[in-house]
């Protein structure tokens, strides 16, 4: 067993090294590293690419945690991918160093359960984060009060049964919000409140059952909006009040 895991571990740091300004197991072009489903455990070390790094994109691959300054290195990155890997934890400043640069960020399809006020700080200029299909149950109150500019955020697929008050106050650049399937019960007044520039919105398949009157008061913006396969029975007359949309319910 000893033996194996040695074996294995000198062939993942094998498999990592560089050529050419690229890790060897990956393809690089112009500002793109491009090291998808290449059976890596690990973030490649910064040193294996050139110097003006703009994408990663670790699509597919076995990474588990992201830890402490995992990226520190990584400064200038733009576009950043773990999409289909099995990370679990984020610690708290996994993203340190993208600090300016990051402006998409993916990790569609992990195993992140929480997300806590400062997983996504220091990161200011994101503005698309994609955390569909995780395991996401609990979401800390200022989770996305640092990347104040974000447009577009999905957490469909996810276990979320509560949106504490204030969650999205400060994102009111946000143009696309989807919840699709979770597991949220209402919907309070103050949830939507800031979302100005909201275009989109998807609350269905979850298993709402009471929206606050006024709750989508302020979404002046939407242009697709949905709450179907839910559990309301009735709604407030001023849900939808400065809304067209109670028609297509
Ligand atoms: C990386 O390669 C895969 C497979 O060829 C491709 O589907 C994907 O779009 C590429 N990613 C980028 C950022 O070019
Ligand atoms: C960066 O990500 C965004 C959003 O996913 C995408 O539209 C854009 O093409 C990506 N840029 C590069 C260089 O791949
Ligand atoms: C969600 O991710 C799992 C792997 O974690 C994958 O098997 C499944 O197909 C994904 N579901 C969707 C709807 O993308």
């Amino acid at each position: 067993m000893m033996r194996l895991c040695f074996v294995t571990f000198m062939f993942l740091v094998h498999q990592i090294t560089a050529e050419d300004g690229c890790a060897s197991v990956c393809t690089c072009s112009d500002n793109v590293a491009n090291c998808s489903y290449v059976e890596i455990g690990s973030i490649p070390h910064r040193d294996v690419f050139n110097n003006n790094l703009k994408m990663l994109d670790l699509t597919g691959n076995f990474i588990e945690h992201l830890t402490d300054n995992a990226l520190v290195d990584y400064e200038g990155l733009q576009n950043l991918s773990f999409r289909n890997n099995y990370i679990r934890d984020v610690n708290r400043l996994a993203f340190a160093g993208l600090y300016s640069s990051l402006v998409h960020l993916d990790l569609t399809g992990n195993k992140i359960q929480t997300i806590f006020d400062d997983t996504f700080k220091r990161i200011p200029e994101l503005k698309t984060l994609l955390l569909s299909n995780n395991s996401v149950a609990t979401l800390e109150r200022n989770s996305f009060g640092d990347p104040e500019h974000l447009q577009y955020l999905d957490l469909s697929l996810n276990y979320l049964s509560i949106i504490l008050d204030g969650t999205f106050d400060r994102n009111q650049e946000l143009q696309f919000l989807s919840l699709r399937h979770n597991e949220i019960q209402s919907v309070g007044e103050p949830t939507f409140k800031m979302l100005h520039n909201l275009r989109h919105l998807d609350l269905s398949h979850n298993k709402i059952s009471s929206v606050q009157p006024e709750a989508f008061r302020s979404l002046s913006q939407l242009e697709w909006f949905s709450l179907s396969h839910n559990r309301i029975k009735e709604f407030y007359d001023n849900a939808f009040e400065s809304l067209d949309y109670s028609s297509c319910l």
